[in-house]
């Protein structure tokens, strides 16, 4: 329970400038534009230049959100990065951040939750706010997944793409602009389903890592698809019932953008309507933990969230973890184009 109601007030994002589509990955892979698009709805992803890290995106990403909230960086009390691909083990891709944005001095990390980190941050972030430890922290999903893809690999290179997404979290007036709860979870069996084996303390890098290809992510795709459509109907069910919600009530369904498929076939068996479902996977492929913020962006620019929507976000990912966010929207500030 909220100590007090906490809102996210402001939504920025940013991606790489460069598209690449099916057709242009079919040219150098044993894949297909009908085989992408149908087995997944992608189309086409944003990747990142040669030398552009997680940083430099969710760095714009933060800025503009900031921007958009009218708030200095110096007035935030804290920076809280999620990220699959950090710009290094360590330091945090959140001191990074920092660094860029002008916010020295303000306590910055990173979390690890692979694609759910998002919502594992959103939580975090929204218990610093509830408790009063903090007036305003960004949080931030910032991805180059690009770049721990092996793109001999057809099974994953198909399937991500970079971006970065940040959302502000203030104390709310009221109720009626405030999350409303969390349901996290995380299930150690799932470990080996979807992972980057080499280049941490377990497979320390060697050339045997190299030469094997152990720095790339590895996915054992039909596993992670059940979890995923299983996982989410759950947890979505679960933050529903637990703050006496009921699927009709939720105005605007945001999952995970890792397949459409999945999306689907999760929706169909929550009961939301495919009107109430956001999805832009196939723009830019799974995007990881900036998957949800993006869509909060343009779900916001295209007047889905105008104030008084109740939006359910779902999370899942490598862990296997999964998250859920019941937030009711007030304004969601961005930078108008
Ligand atoms: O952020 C969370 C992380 N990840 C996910 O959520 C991913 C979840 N999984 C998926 O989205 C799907 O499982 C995939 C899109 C990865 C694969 O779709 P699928 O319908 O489960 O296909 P499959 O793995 O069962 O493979 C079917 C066939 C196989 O060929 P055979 O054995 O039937 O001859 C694959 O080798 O499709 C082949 N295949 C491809 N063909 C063309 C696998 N990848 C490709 C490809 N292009 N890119």
């Amino acid at each position: 329970m909220n100590a007090r109601p906490v809102k996210i007030s402001a939504v920025g994002t940013h991606v790489p400038e460069r598209v690449v589509t099916n057709d242009d990955l079919s040219r150098t892979l044993d894949t297909s534009d009908e085989w992408i698009s149908s087995r997944s709805g992608i189309r086409e992803r944003r990747i990142a230049a040669e030398g552009e890290a997680a940083s430099d995106l969710g760095a714009v990403a933060a800025s503009r959100a900031l921007e958009a909230a009218a708030v200095r960086p110096a007035d935030l009390d804290l920076i809280i990065v999620a990220s699959l691909s950090p710009d290094m083990l360590f330091p945090s891709t959140a001191s990074f951040i920092s660094g860029k944005i002008g916010a020295d001095g303000t306590p910055a990390f990173d979390l690890s939750a692979a694609c759910t980190g998002f919502i594992y941050a959103l939580a975090t972030g929204a218990s610093f706010v509830a408790s009063g430890q903090a007036e305003k922290v960004l949080v931030i999903g910032a991805e180059v997944v690009s770049k721990m893809i092996d793109w001999t690999d057809r099974g994953t290179a198909v399937l991500f793409g970079d971006g970065a997404g940040a959302v502000l979290l203030e104390p709310a007036e009221s109720e009626d602009e405030a999350i409303v709860g969390f349901d996290l979870g995380n299930d150690p069996a799932g470990v080996e389903l979807l992972n980057l084996p080499a280049g941490g303390s377990r497979n320390p890098a060697s050339p045997e890592t190299l030469a094997t290809g152990q720095h790339f992510i590895k996915m054992n795709g039909s596993e992670v698809f059940k979890f995923a459509t299983r996982v989410i109907v759950k947890s979505g069910r679960e933050v529903l019932a637990r703050h006496g919600r009921r699927i009709e009530d939720v105005d605007l369904f945001i999952p995970h953008q890792a397949n459409i498929r999945i999306i689907d076939a999760a929706a169909r068996k929550l009961g939301v309507p495919p009107e109430r479902v956001f999805s832009n996977l196939e723009r830019y492929g799974n995007t990881s933990c900036a998957s949800i913020p993006l869509c909060l962006d343009e779900a916001a620019a295209a007047g889905r969230i105008a104030g008084g929507e109740l939006v359910l976000m779902v999370g899942f990912g490598a862990g296997l973890t999964w998250g859920s966010c019941l937030a009711r929207m007030g304004e969601l500030k961005r930078i108008q184009e």
